[in-house]
C-alpha cells in the first residue's frame, strides 16, 4: 500500500488550532449514531482541532453545498461520508484547487482521479458482504433443497449497499444450493426494513432467509416477520452487518441469527490523519478497520464489551 505525499497546508501546528470540517451522511441508522459521536469525542479530546459538523441528512446536494461552504470558510483539512460513490468530481476539484485536503471516512468514492482525495478510512464492505454469505454456506448448505434468500440493500448507489452485495453474491454463486430470490432497496434504516419485509410477506414471497445490509434493516424486518405471525430466527433466518448493541440484543433473544461486525469507532483515527497531514507527514492511502463476525453462540458473552 502506498503512502501519499500530503498537499502543503502551510498550518503552524505549534500556535494554530486545526479547522476540520466534517460532512456526515445522516442520522439513518444506531451504527451513524455511533459513529458521529466517535468523531465528536475524539475531536473534542483534542485541543489542537477546531471542529466544524455539519449533518446532509441523506442529500447528495445537501453534502456538496456543506462542503463548499467548509471550502469558503477556508477549513484546513475535509473530513466527509459520500452518501453515494459517484457525483464527486466537480467538488473535490473545488477542495484540492483551494489546497484543503480530503478524507474520506467509512464510504469511498468513484472518481477516475483518485489524487482528489487523500485517504479513506474505514471498512472493507465487498469482505463483509462475503462473511454474511459465508456463514449462510457454512451453517445451512446442510439444507435440502434449494434455499431462497431476500436481500435487503441499503441507499441505492453508496458503497456499503454496492460492495455488501457484490461480496455476498460472489460467495454464495459458488454454491448450488442458494438462490436470491429478490434483493430490493432500502435507505439503512429500520422503518426501509420492516416496509420491504412487509411487502415480500403480503406478494407471499417468503423467503427461507434474510439478508439485511445493516442491524436496522434486519430490525425493522423482525418486526414484520413477527406481525406475520412468523418466527425470526427460526422460521427465517435472518444475518445482517454492523454488530451494534441492540443487534447483539435480538441475537440473545434468538430472533438474529447473525451480524457481521462494521466498526463505526473511526473518531481516534480520523482525527490521528488529520492531524498528520496538518503536520505534513506522509499517511497511507488506505485505512482498513480490522473486524470479525458475531453470532447467537457468543451473543451472550460479547454484548457486555459492546461500546456501541
Ligand atoms: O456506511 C456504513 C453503513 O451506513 C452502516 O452499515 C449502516 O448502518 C449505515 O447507515
Amino acid at each position: 500500500q502506498n503512502d501519499r505525499q500530503p498537499p502543503n497546508t502551510g498550518l503552524d501546528v505549534s500556535t494554530k488550532k486545526i479547522k476540520l470540517g466534517v460532512a456526515i451522511v445522516g442520522s439513518e441508522s444506531s451504527w451513524r449514531a455511533a459513529n458521529t459521536e466517535s468523531i465528536k469525542n475524539a475531536a473534542g479530546q483534542d485541543v489542537g482541532i477546531d471542529l466544524m459538523m455539519q449533518n446532509a441528512e441523506g442529500s447528495q446536494d445537501k453534502q456538496i453545498e456543506i462542503i463548499r461552504r467548509f471550502i469558503q470558510q477556508k477549513v484546513d483539512v475535509i473530513a466527509f461520508t459520500p452518501i453515494v460513490e459517484t457525483g464527486w468530481e466537480q467538488v473535490l476539484t473545488e477542495t484540492k484547487a483551494a489546497g484543503i485536503p480530503v478524507i474520506l471516512t467509512d464510504r469511498k468514492v468513484k472518481v477516475e482521479d483518485d489524487s482528489l482525495w487523500t485517504t479513506f478510512i474505514g471498512s472493507d464492505f465487498v469482505e463483509e458482504g462475503r462473511r454474511a454469505a459465508r456463514w449462510l454456506v457454512e451453517h445451512k448448505a446442510a439444507d435440502s433443497g434449494v434455499t431462497n434468500v431476500l436481500e435487503l440493500q441499503g441507499t441505492a448507489g453508496s458503497a456499503p449497499a454496492i460492495e455488501r452485495k457484490q461480496g455476498f453474491e460472489e460467495v454464495l454463486s459458488l454454491s448450488s444450493g442458494f438462490r436470491v430470490l429478490d434483493s430490493e432497496i432500502g435507505d439503512f434504516t429500520y422503518e426501509s426494513g420492516q416496509a420491504l419485509m412487509s411487502k415480500a410477506i403480503s406478494l407471499g414471497k417468503i423467503p427461507q432467509v434474510v439478508f439485511a445490509h445493516n442491524d436496522d434493516m434486519a430490525l425493522g424486518a423482525i418486526k414484520a416477520i413477527e406481525k406475520a405471525g412468523l418466527k425470526p430466527g427460526k422460521e427465517i433466518v435472518v444475518l445482517s452487518v454492523d454488530a451494534t448493541k441492540l443487534a447483539f440484543q435480538a441475537m440473545q433473544a434468538g430472533k438474529l441469527n447473525m451480524s457481521v461486525e462494521c466498526n463505526p469507532l473511526l473518531g481516534p483515527q480520523i482525527i490521528k490523519a488529520v492531524k498528520d497531514l496538518a503536520a505534513g507527514k506522509e499517511i497511507p492511502v488506505n485505512i482498513i478497520t480490522a473486524e470479525g463476525i458475531f453470532s447467537q453462540d457468543t451473543a451472550k458473552r460479547d454484548i457486555s464489551t459492546r461500546k456501541y
